[in-house]
């Protein structure tokens, strides 16, 4: 075996993760012994051919000719007239000096002239040169050099080469990411997407327990991807009735009551079931808010969210797009009737179109999509859009994988739902309540997605419990 020193140019983990991709499908013995940032030295057998223009990210390959100076003397340096050398010094190497005086002592005993540079770009040394690369106590002689004029062609052959980078790149467990190179992990924001609340069917127990690990988790940003409210009564499904009370209203009876100052008289009204969902709405942000003081929060609406706008435009046309003198704001629009802003919370809302934001590579949007089996909908979205995506509506877990021709792997995940799973209008609904938690690397577009499947009002996130407790008393009960 022989030892060889690798220098990676652009994005070096990338270019490593594709070098043993290369190795590994070749077959070929290979043993890492040190990698630093760009620098990998690794002993293999049978290299051969032009590997630097044959991986993408792969500047110079030397053959490790020793650990110190002494070894100079004993490899067959073949020196020609007017020749360039040129010594790359990496990481501080400390053998720079030495190096230098030996090559400048062989060329004055072989009475030869030659071109002396230090660090020079590959461009500069096309022809007839001799490249020393020092690396730590590490001595490298080139043996090949990448040609900058093929760059194209070397990115295009690179992801031929490294069909699989998403998965090859590494992987999350909860919050710890695992590389294959573990000094490597990168530096990412952490967000978490949760949908589909119906408020007032939202589901207590699968709340709860997902707020409560928000909480704990503190991510970066918080998406609310759609369908906050149900808004029944509102709806051109519906034929519930105008108003029903519900046990929890009338334990307070004076949160129903609605005071209104007409023509000099205070009149009392039943609170319509509207203005208890407005209410529910701006509580919930409020909370949100209380629990995740610094997060970004960002509302994509719905179909639900927009059942409101929709309800104006198609019934109330007149009022429609209606403002207060010298306001910016619809007064009849739902972000407004709510006051979710006074807790800086992001609106994403397109009308009757479907909303949505990217994030990173990722879309994060409400689509209304909806096929009857688990990632069935994902697919036909990720086939649709051509991105990878999260999608809520369908109330489901799934979740959809594809690479591409060009190794690019698009994911599309159906992110489970917050409400109840027991609606009035369907019978043994295919629903299951979930999240998504996603991973965005820093000053990129790369992100990693882990659905959580919340499972009798829990979930295990990284081992780690959360939600109802397992010696909760329900379930003993319910089983003696
Ligand atoms: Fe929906």
């Amino acid at each position: 075996m022989k030892e060889y020193l690798f220098v990676f140019g652009r994005d070096p983990e990338l270019s490593f993760l594709e070098l043993r991709q290369f190795l590994d499908g070749r077959k070929i013995h290979y043993i890492v012994k040190e990698v630093k940032d760009e620098i990998a030295v690794v002993a293999l057998e049978n290299l051969e051919g032009d590997l630097a223009n044959t991986l993408g990210g792969t500047v110079r390959i030397g053959e490790i000719i020793g650990r110190d100076k002494e070894a100079l003397r004993n490899f067959p340096f073949i020196l020609s007239d007017k020749m360039r050398l040129s010594i790359c010094v990496y990481k501080n190497s400390s053998l720079y000096l030495d190096v230098k005086t030996f090559f400048k002592t062989q060329f004055k005993k072989e009475r030869l002239r030659y071109l002396f540079s230090k660090n020079t770009a590959p461009s500069k040394l096309k022809k007839d040169y001799l490249e020393i690369l020092l690396f730590k106590d590490y001595i490298a002689k080139t043996t090949s050099l990448f040609n900058p004029s093929l760059y194209k062609e070397r990115d295009k052959r690179r992801f031929q080469v490294f069909q699989v980078p998403i998965a090859n790149y590494g992987f999350f467990w909860g919050n710890k990411e695992y590389r294959l190179d573990p000094t490597r992990v990168g530096s990412w924001e952490k967000a978490v997407a949760i949908s589909d609340l119906h408020f007032r069917f939202e589901d207590k127990v699968a709340l709860g327990a997902t707020l409560g690990f928000i909480e704990e988790y503190q991510p970066d940003v918080i998406f609310v991807n759609g369908d906050v409210p149900d808004f029944p009564d509102i709806s051109r499904f519906s034929n519930s009735p105008l108003d029903l009370l519900t046990d929890e209203d009338v334990a307070d009876l004076s949160s129903l009551v609605l005071e209104s100052k007409q023509q000099g008289k205070i009149k009392k009204y039943l609170k319509p079931r509207l203005q208890r969902d407005f209410e529910r709405i701006y509580e919930f942000f409020k909370e949100l808010r209380r629990i995740c003081p610094k997060a970004r929060i960002v509302w994509i609406f719905g179909n639900h969210d927009h059942r409101m706008q929709g309800y104006v435009d198609e019934d109330a046309k007149q009022l429609a797009g209606v403002r207060r003198p010298g306001d910016k704001d619809e007064v009849l629009a739902l972000a407004e009737l709510t006051k979710v802003r006074e807790f800086g919370v992001e609106i994403v809302y397109s009308g009757k179109n479907e909303s949505s934001t990217t994030y990173g590579d990722l879309l994060v949007g409400h689509f209304y999509k909806v096929s009857a089996k688990s990632s069935f909908t994902a697919a036909g979205l990720v086939r649709q859009k051509h991105s990878s995506l999260v999608q809520p509506h369908v109330h489901r877990m799934g979740a959809y994988y594809k690479t591409l021709l060009d190794g690019t792997v698009l994911v599309g995940v159906e992110m489970g739902c917050l409400c109840r799973l027991d609606p009035e209008y369907m019978q043994y609904p295919n629903w299951q309540h979930g999240f998504v938690v996603i991973h965005k690397k820093k000053n990129s577009g790369r992100f990693y997605l882990q659905p959580i499947h919340i499972v009798d009002g829990a979930f295990l996130f990284a081992g780690k419990r959360y939600g109802r407790p397992s010696n909760h008393k329900d379930e003993t009960d319910t089983k003696t």
